[in-house]
């Protein structure tokens, strides 16, 4: 489906992403097996599998956090195999991780604007200028993206778990990333908190491409254009969320007992 809409458009031949035989190993494990994958840009992926199936590992890889043991990524075009994360940050990438990194004490207003200004948080000690500035302006644009606009007060920990996980993804697109990366956006939040973030997520803008690892079948069903499934490292299926909702394979993988596990122990999370 993804395919045809992209068919025709300027560009639409380049992938965002590229990956061809990514293989990640730590020691004798194999967390990350042989992975080829091609997402168009513009396109919304999904991918999920059970714990431990590399999910987060392929996410290192695409962000330059890990070394491939082999394997080749592009994006947009140009190999970034060897690139460090900072450099393919400048090409468009940001990134969500699974646990929290929001600074807890700070009002969401600022949490966007360091995220803005680009400054490490063990370094912040800046004064935050006023009002007019441009990045506080930027930052309250942000925040109203990610449906936090009256929130912008308050304090961090003073957020429901699925403000903070809005307020993470805004925190991602203060660079106006290209290919946004979100591990685990729905972890841990309320059955009533999903369909809000489900929302958020579905009018982000169409031409940033988006990869999501998500465990709710729901969410990933809204939100992605194919999803991709991962078991013990290697990509086991590629398909709309309509077929991956049908396959008995996903079944048995996914949706079987330790998916059943994995969702219920996030709940409690
Ligand atoms: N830095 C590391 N050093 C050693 N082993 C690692 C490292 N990171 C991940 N692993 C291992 O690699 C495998 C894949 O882990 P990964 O975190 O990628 O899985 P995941 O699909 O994201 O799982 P989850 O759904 O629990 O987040 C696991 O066996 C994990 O223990
Ligand atoms: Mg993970």
């Amino acid at each position: 489906m993804a395919t045809l809409r992209f068919a025709g458009a300027p560009g639409v031949n380049t992938p965002a992403l590229l990956a061809t035989g990514l293989t990640k190993a730590f020691g004798a494990l194999v967390a990350v097996r042989d992975v080829s994958l091609n997402i168009a840009a513009g396109e919304r992926r999904a991918i999920i599998g059970t714990n431990g199936a590399g999910k987060s590992t392929l996410f290192n890889l695409v962000a330059g956090d890990f070394r491939p043991s082999s394997g080749t990524l592009e994006l947009f075009g140009q190999d970034v195999t060897p690139l460090p994360a900072f450099q393919r940050t400048r090409l468009g990438i940001s990134r969500t991780y699974q646990t929290s990194r929001v600074l807890s004490g700070l009002s969401v207003l600022d949490n966007l604007y360091l995220a803005v200004r680009g400054v490490q948080s063990r370094r912040f000690s800046v004064r935050l200028p006023r009002e007019t500035d441009a990045c506080r302006m930027r930052s309250r644009a942000l925040a109203a993206s990610v449906g936090l606009a009256t929130r912008v007060d308050a304090l961090a920990n003073e957020l429901s778990h699925g403000e903070q996980r809005q307020l993470e993804i805004g925190m991602a697109l203060a660079g106006e990333p290209r290919l946004l990366l979100l591990d685990e956006p729905a972890a841990g939040l309320s059955p009533a908190e999903r369909p809000m973030l489900t929302r958020m997520l579905r009018e982000l803008p169409r031409d940033m491409t988006m990869v999501l690892i998500e465990h709710d079948m729901q969410v990933a069903l809204q939100v992605a254009d194919r999803v991709t499934v991962m078991n013990e490292g290697a990509v086991v299926f590629d398909g709309s969320p309509q077929e991956a909702a049908a396959s008995p394979l996903v079944e048995l993988l996914y949706l079987g007992k330790a998916g059943r596990d994995h969702a219920a122990a996030n709940q409690g999370a």
